[in-house]
């Protein structure tokens, strides 16, 4: 069981009971980040609602950043087409990757998943990151291809950008579901070979029990993050609840 703390946020955010995932990083740097959370990142209706569309300093930096003693999740999204190759090219093949395969404010090409599978290898995970809006024969194509590491889910699209928080949570039981359905009616294989990160609308303590009952075995905070006092709360309830346990010592 991991947490992590999602891109943009594990930017900034580092626990010692958390994995942070820093980005997304395109190949080429993308600026106007101050200006897009100035005019698109708004709080609305207890919703956070953005259309920063990958403003961001570039891999380059990205990698300058990467600290491998946090165990920091490195977080890519492909522009154009070749861009998937380029990163598994660039990108060392050690360092574990969260492909983020479904930000809503940017124009995803044609076939966008080309390519992806040559991030896999035995030696690092390698997380697909995906739409609330995910079909189960997209899910199924990347459960073909290899992929063992799943985020349900990216922000939601709406007219006023990718919406974050509890609308989230029944696209991310509906996306477990259809993982759990194709695991076993199709593929015949065990949860335990899987991660599923379950990530959107994650306050509580309550509401990772809630996703772990559904079949989650990782989780992953968001927008909570922008609330310092309820992000304390719920790393210290998770503390206390399962990073304890996960790490007593055996004798
Ligand atoms: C301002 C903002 C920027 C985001 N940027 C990224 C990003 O660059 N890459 C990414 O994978 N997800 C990004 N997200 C989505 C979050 O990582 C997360 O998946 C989403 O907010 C749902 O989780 P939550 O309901 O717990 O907030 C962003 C979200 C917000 C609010």
């Amino acid at each position: 069981m991991t947490l992590y703390i999602a891109a943009p946020f594990g930017n900034y955010l580092k626990s010692e009971v958390a994995r942070s995932v820093t980005g997304s990083f395109t190949l080429e740097r993308r600026t106007g980040l101050l200006k897009r959370i100035a005019t698109t990142l708004r709080y609305r209706d207890g919703a956070w609602y953005n259309a920063i569309g990958l403003r961001n300093p570039g891999i380059e930096y990205g990698l300058q950043s990467y600290s491998r003693i946090d165990n920091d999740v490195l977080s890519l999204a492909a522009i154009e087409p070749g861009d998937w190759k380029r990163f598994s090219e660039i990108v060392p093949y050690d360092i574990d990757v969260e492909l983020n395969l479904s930000c809503p404010n940017i124009e995803h090409f044609e076939n966008y998943t080309q390519g992806i599978d040559k991030f896999l290898n035995d030696e690092r995970k390698v997380i697909a990151k995906l739409s609330p809006h995910t079909t189960k024969n997209a899910l199924d194509d990347l459960i073909q291809m290899g992929f063992r590491s799943f985020h349900f889910c990216n922000t939601l699209p709406t007219d006023n950008g990718g919406k974050s928080g509890k609308d989230l949570i029944p696209y991310v039981e509906k996306l477990i579901r259809y993982f759990n359905e194709l695991i076993t009616y199709k593929h015949n294989l065990p949860a335990y070979h899987f991660e599923i990160i379950a990530g959107g609308g994650i306050t509580s303590i309550e509401n990772i029990l809630s996703y772990q009952n559904l079949g989650a075995n990782s989780y992953s905070l968001g927008t909570i993050c922008f609330n310092p006092i309820k992000y304390l709360k719920l790393i210290r309830s998770y503390r206390n609840s399962f990073y304890v346990l996960d790490n007593e010592p055996v004798d």
